[in-house]
Parts: structure tokens; C-alpha cells; sequence
């Protein structure tokens, strides 16, 4: 062996010896490091529950109907960002409360909808559908969601209004009217949630489908989404085993049959629009028949019977509870009435009255969650908690609206804090009972255009007194159960075609 094959071997031993001392070093600094990070992750993330609150409890609190009274308790013993307790296998599941980290999770195009939360709504609504699609590149929400905006467009605000009212002179008519205390007479309670989801079911009807919907049948479609809202977007969502046993469980039979109901509803609709030979152009019936990417009515099925299940309760609800509050508190009723009775321009949304809808969507925000999101990037939170892609959020607009911090007196209703002065814009900001980013509530127009108009045809010309505030419940979305009003006739009011010009 030569003396240059010898230092050469020898070279090679010293640097492969340095070559293992050195990924020996590197795997122990990395060991380290990953144990660190590892450590610093589990350490960064949101903070538990409050103490003693451990799965069983949470599901039934979230499904058994306090949902928004635990979101609020929690928010305040635990604060803006905090981990349900699900086992370590599954994502995690994180609500947040706080304006910033809600924001920039909706500004995130990468989130979608979690199939483990929303999947239970297909069966109801028949197949995939624009509320429930996941929203990955390439899947079905975005042909639907872009067929169905121009159905919200504007330029179509007015004819909702005149729909919006037409129903509600109706509404008056038939029901209101022989309830109404008059002429020495003492008025008779109605039920408000009751009576504002079915003046809501046949807006819906026809601003959206362009259909005139019979008082037996809205009844039915109340009842058949009661059924359904019941079964799939509670039991089933929170126990999936209850579909292998659906023959011998009576409430998801009854479910199944108010969805056969709801497909036949549907299918009516399609009918009637084939057989008009001028339908309305750019409503929701419209936009969904040209859309040519259904591959056929089985696939715009689903979409009609969301409208409608997106639509009705959380409109109706929050009609009801303005009136309630407008009730409970008579000088902020008054308020708005003089307001309504002094505003020289009557179609528009005078200050007043848009206070009360923001106060009343504040206090009582129909979507008390008004996003389920799975992460599509991991999230760095503003108080630098780490939560990883593929984790689940609960954005709680309910807690975030009765923060002491942004709405002072929170739990109280103050239609004023929302007039120019008196808004901070920390507030403005943590308001958003419609969600935002891509998926936020595509019917927001429609929604605005019935409180607006049939709000001040109401307050115009009736005063209402409380009866029973009956019992807010909160599973999904919130409802106003069994609560009764008195309406005492004051004045005449009508609306002419020139009010919405
Ligand atoms: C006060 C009434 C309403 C409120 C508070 C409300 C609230 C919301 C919220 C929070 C979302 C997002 C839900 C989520 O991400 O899971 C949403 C989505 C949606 N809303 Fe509404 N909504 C109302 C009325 C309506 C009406 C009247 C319609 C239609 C007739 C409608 C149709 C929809 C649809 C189709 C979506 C799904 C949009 C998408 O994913 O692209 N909503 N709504």
C-alpha cells in the first residue's frame, strides 16, 4: 500500500468518523429540538374547558338545547379561544370567540366544511347540496354557489320588499286581524315564532321559487323541517349508528318521511317553472334550472329544500325575536315607531330601525355558530396558540357578542349602541351573524329585505305587548319556543309600489 493510499484511507476514516460524530450530533440536536417543538406545540395549544367538564357533558350540552348558554359560560371562565375535550385520535375541536382569529379563519380560502358535521344534512335535503359541500377545488359548491348569487343580486331587492309585504298584508289579514284587540276589545296572544316562520316559508316561496305556497302546505314544510332539523342535524350528527337502525327508531322514520315530503315539494316547484311560459327571470328557481351544471333534478333537489332549510327558522326567529324584544321594552318600541312615522324617505332603512336589527341579531343571533370550518393550513391564533390543519373550529358568535368588553351592558337590549357615535368599531367588527368569507349566507339580501319591509309595516301599525316569553333553545340554530304576543291595532299604514323605489 502506497503512502498516499494509506493517508487517504486514513483521511477517509477521519471524516467518516466526523461524518457519524456529526449525525450523531445532528440527531441528538434534533431530537431535542423535535421534543421541544413537540412540547411547545402541546403547550401552545388553546387552553381546555373549565375544569370538570369532560366530553359527555359537552355533547349534551351542545346538542340537549343550552348550546348558546354554554357557549357564553365558557367564553367567560375560559375566554376567546379554547379545546372541547375530544380524545387525542380524532382533530382537534377548537371555538373561537374572538373577533381577530374568527376573521382571519374566514379569510383563509383554504377552509372547508367538515364532512363529519354536515354530512348527516345530506340525507335530509336528498343528496350533496350548496350549504353542505365540502368546498374542496374542483367539488360541486362552486358551480352552485355561482349559479345562485345573481338570484341576490340588487337589482332583485325590490321585488323581494313587494313579495316581503304581499305576505305580510296577507299574513295580517288572516291571522293577525281576528287577534287584534280593538274597539274595547283585549287582544289575543298569537304564537310568534310560530306565525313568523310560516310568513318566512312563504316569502321564501315565492321570492325564490316564484311559487305561491298554500297554508296547508306551509304547514307541512314547517313540520317536515322540524322533523328533519331534529333528526339529522342533531341525533344523527351526534350518533351516525342511529342509521343502521332506522326501521326500528319511529323519529327517523317519521324523518324519512318529511324528507320524501320535502323531495315532492321540490319536485312541484321544478314542475310548476317548466310549465311557465314566462317564469321570473334571475330568482333562485330561475338560476338553479338554467344552471347546466346539475347533471339532472336529482341533483337541484337538494338545493331547493336548503333554501328553504338555510332560510325559514333563522329569518322567522329573528323576526320573532325583534318583536319580542320591540315588546318587552315599549319605549324602544315607540322609538322606532316615531322614527318610522318621521323618516321622509319610507322605503329606506332609517338609523333606528337598522339599531334594532343589529341589536336584535347581536343578542339573539339565530346561528349561534355561525361557522363549522376544518382547517386547510395550520393556524397560529393572536395569543400564539397553534392549531394544525385539519382541526375543526366553532366560530361562536354568540359568545363574541355578549363580550362586556365590546358591547357594554351585553346581556341587556340597546338598540342605541349601534348609532353613529355611539358604535366603536371594534364592535362593528364582532358582528357578523351571516358569516364572512366564501361561505358566508348568500341569503342575506333576501333576510334584509323582509325585516326591513315588514318590520315597519308592522310596528306602523300595531302595538305589541308581552303574553309569555316562552323558552329560547339552542340545537343548531336557536328557536323561540312558545312565546306569545298581544297586537293592539294603533293606526292604518300601507305601502304603495313607489315605498321601495
Ligand atoms: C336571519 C337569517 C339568516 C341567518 C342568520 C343566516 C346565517 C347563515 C350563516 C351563519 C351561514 C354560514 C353557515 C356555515 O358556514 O355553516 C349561512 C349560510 C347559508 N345561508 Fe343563511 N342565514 C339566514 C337566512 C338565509 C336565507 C333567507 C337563505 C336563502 C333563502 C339562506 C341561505 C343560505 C345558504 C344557501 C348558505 C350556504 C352558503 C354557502 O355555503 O355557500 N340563509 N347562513
Amino acid at each position: 500500500m502506497s503512502l498516499t493510499t494509506f493517508d487517504s484511507l486514513v483521511n477517509d476514516w477521519g471524516r467518516l468518523q466526523l461524518s457519524l460524530v456529526t449525525a450523531a450530533g445532528l440527531a441528538v440536536v434534533i431530537h431535542f429540538w423535535a421534543g421541544a417543538f413537540r412540547s411547545n406545540k402541546s403547550r401552545q395549544e388553546p387552553p381546555p374547558l373549565t375544569k370538570n367538564v369532560g366530553l359527555f357533558q359537552t355533547i349534551a350540552e351542545i346538542t340537549g338545547g343550552r348550546m348558546r348558554d354554554f357557549l357564553i359560560e365558557q367564553f367567560q371562565k375560559v375566554g376567546g379561544i379554547y379545546r372541547l375535550p375530544f380524545p387525542s385520535f380524532a382533530p382537534m375541536v377548537v371555538v373561537v370567540a374572538n373577533t381577530q382569529d374568527a376573521r382571519a379563519i374566514y379569510k383563509d380560502p383554504a377552509h372547508t366544511k367538515p364532512p363529519v358535521m354536515y354530512g348527516a344534512i345530506d340525507e335530509f335535503s336528498s343528496g350533496p347540496n350548496i350549504v353542505t359541500t365540502r368546498g374542496v377545488p374542483g367539488d360541486s359548491w362552486y358551480h352552485r354557489r355561482k349559479a345562485i348569487n345573481p338570484a341576490f343580486a340588487p337589482k332583485i331587492v325590490h321585488r323581494m320588499n313587494r313579495v316581503a309585504l304581499e305576505k305580510a298584508g296577507k299574513w295580517i289579514a288572516d291571522t293577525l286581524a281576528p287577534l287584534v284587540g280593538k274597539d274595547n276589545m283585549p287582544p289575543k296572544p298569537f304564537n310568534v315564532g310560530r306565525e313568523t316562520i310560516l310568513l318566512t316559508i312563504a316569502v321564501i316561496c315565492k321570492a325564490a321559487f316564484d311559487y305561491d305556497i298554500s297554508d296547508t302546505e306551509r304547514e307541512e314544510v314547517r313540520l317536515s323541517m322540524q322533523k328533519g332539523i331534529e333528526e339529522f342535524t342533531i341525533k344523527t350528527m351526534i350518533n351516525p349508528l342511529r342509521r343502521v337502525g332506522t326501521w326500528c327508531l319511529p323519529d327517523r322514520r317519521e324523518a324519512y318521511q318529511a324528507v320524501a315530503k320535502l323531495k315532492t315539494f321540490a319536485v312541484k316547484i321544478m314542475e310548476l317553472y317548466r310549465k311557465n311560459p314566462s317564469p321570473t327571470p334571475d330568482t333562485v328557481i330561475d338560476v338553479i334550472m338554467k344552471n347546466p351544471n346539475y347533471k339532472d333534478d336529482s341533483e337541484r333537489i337538494p338545493d331547493i329544500v336548503m333554501m328553504l332549510f338555510a332560510g325559514h327558522d333563522t329569518t322567522g326567529y329573528t323576526m320573532a325575536f325583534a318583536l319580542l324584544e320591540l315588546a318587552k321594552s315599549p319605549n324602544e318600541q315607540q322609538k322606532l315607531r316615531d322614527e318610522l312615522i318621521n323618516s321622509k324617505d319610507e322605503g329606506a332603512s332609517p338609523p333606528y330601525l337598522k339599531a334594532v336589527l343589529n341589536e336584535t341579531m347581536r343578542l339573539h343571533p339565530t346561528s349561534p355558530l355561525t361557522g363549522i370550518k376544518e382547517l386547510g393550513s395550520d393556524f397560529a391564533s393572536k395569543d400564539g396558540y397553534l392549531v394544525p390543519k385539519g382541526s375543526i373550529i366553532f366560530i361562536a358568535q354568540i359568545a363574541l357578542a355578549r363580550d362586556a368588553i365590546l358591547f357594554p351592558d351585553a346581556f341587556q337590549f340597546q338598540p342605541s349602541r349601534w348609532l353613529e357615535g355611539n358604535v366603536t368599531e371594534d364592535a362593528k367588527q364582532a358582528l357578523f351573524p351571516f358569516s364572512l368569507g366564501k361561505r358566508n349566507c348568500v341569503g342575506q339580501p333576501l333576510v334584509n329585505a323582509q325585516l326591513n319591509s315588514v318590520l315597519p309595516l308592522l310596528i306602523r301599525q300595531f302595538e305589541f305587548t308581552v303574553e309569555d316569553e316562552g323558552q329560547i333553545v339552542t340545537q343548531g340554530t336557536t328557536r323561540l319556543d312558545n312565546c306569545y304576543l298581544k297586537a293592539t291595532k294603533i293606526a292604518e299604514w300601507s305601502w304603495n309600489e313607489s315605498t321601495f323605489d
